[in-house]
């Protein structure tokens, strides 16, 4: 549990952490890429701690994965690598530094240590769950194994390294359809996300998918007459939707993909207007990127990638804390389904 008290004064104590407009103004270059949703003052608050980790990175050789729903101060102040959870999972293979900070949820930071055993892999929140990974046990595998006979088990990515262990194979949003349409059997078992597994059933109708009734807590919030009438409203704006969605939210969109699927999209089209049925902070991130796109219409928080702040980053280097633990054995099970994916992913790739 992180005692702020303790950790304020001792990191007041070690670094000088005031708000500084000076400061901001020096590091304007690292301001320019987030000027259009970060304003000065603001940024004059996050420059002392961004100058603090960005020197802690060196001091201590540590690396700072991120992924695509950090805020911008942590995605562009901060972050050495950014991605969805396919990129972060194959770049944690390439880490050379000693240290890994991971900047998401924890199912991301023991993908890192499973596929980097001999690192130390720390997240500035160990409590940064996920609505998915809660969901499912290696029990409930159990469960869908004994009702369903030789189907082989895709997991998702967001699940605990026990699940992983307890699966044939993972997979992302990146990749789930590709996956599922390379397994040689007829009928899959896809864990955890229903509306995932759902949307995969609809591009792959070859397959007999079945599913676990899992949903994450961002994405089955929307639904498809909030976005009916948005469109009413605003006919012109290209509407963007995670996967995770129901498939009647997907049904209404014009692309679908992973949140990197979903910057491409942007990058690609730059529509004059767009809505991203996703987590908040990913039209945050891209907004000085494309600035001749309008990012409209709401957004859902994730509660869990928000406990992520600067303020935990530099404790986590300062004091080398939370490491995250995997036992072993687990481990080296959850690595086999980890790495069938990431090769699986290369070959259709090419
Ligand atoms: P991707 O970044 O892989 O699309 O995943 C989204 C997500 O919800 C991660 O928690
Ligand atoms: Fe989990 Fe949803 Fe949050 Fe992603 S956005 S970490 S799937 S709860």
């Amino acid at each position: 549990m992180l005692d702020f008290t303790v950790i304020r004064a001792t990191l007041a104590e070690a670094y000088d952490l005031a708000p500084s407009l000076t400061l901001a103004q020096e590091m304007a270059d690292i301001h320019a890429r987030m000027d259009r949703v970060v304003p000065l003052p603001d940024f004059a608050r996050y420059a002392p701690y961004i100058r603090a980790i960005n020197r802690l990175k060196a001091e201590k050789n540590a690396v700072i994965l991120a992924h695509n729903y950090m805020t911008p101060e942590i995605y562009h102040g901060v972050a050495d690598v950014v991605g969805d959870s396919l990129q972060l999972a194959i770049e944690a293979t390439k880490v050379e530094a000693e240290t890994i900070v991971q900047c998401g949820v924890h199912f991301m930071a023991e993908t890192s240590k499973i596929l980097n055993p001999a690192k130390r892999v720390l997240i500035p929140d160990v409590t940064a769950g996920c609505s998915l990974a809660e969901s499912i046990t290696a029990e409930g595998i159990a469960e869908m194994r004994a009702k369903y006979p030789g189907a082989p088990v895709v997991s998702y990515v967001n699940t605990t390294a026990e699940v992983k262990a307890a699966s044939d194979i993972c997979c992302t949003s990146s990749n789930a359809a590709q996956i599922v349409a390379a397994l040689p059997e007829d009928t899959i078992i896809m864990t955890p996300d229903q509306y995932l597994a759902q949307n995969v059933a609809r591009d792959v109708p070859q397959k007999n998918v079945v599913w676990w009734a899992g949903s994450c807590i961002v994405h089955e919030q929307y639904t498809a007459e909030d976005l009916r009438g948005f469109r009413a409203g605003h006919p012109e704006t290209r509407i963007i939707a995670h996967p995770e969605c129901p498939p009647s939210v997907v049904a209404e969109a014009d692309y679908s993909g992973s949140t990197s699927g979903i910057i491409d999209y942007v990058a690609r089209e730059k529509p004059a207007q767009a809505m991203l049925v996703t987590e908040c902070s990913m039209a945050s991130n891209i907004a000085d990127a494309y600035p001749e796109v309008e990012f409209m219409g709401p957004c859902n928080m994730c509660p869990y990638m928000k406990k992520i702040t600067l303020e935990k980053i530099l404790w986590a280097l300062h004091a080398g804390a939370e490491e995250v633990v995997v036992d072993p054995a687990i481990a080296a099970k959850a690595r086999v389904a980890v790495e069938r994916m990431i090769e699986l992913s290369r070959t259709i790739a090419k």
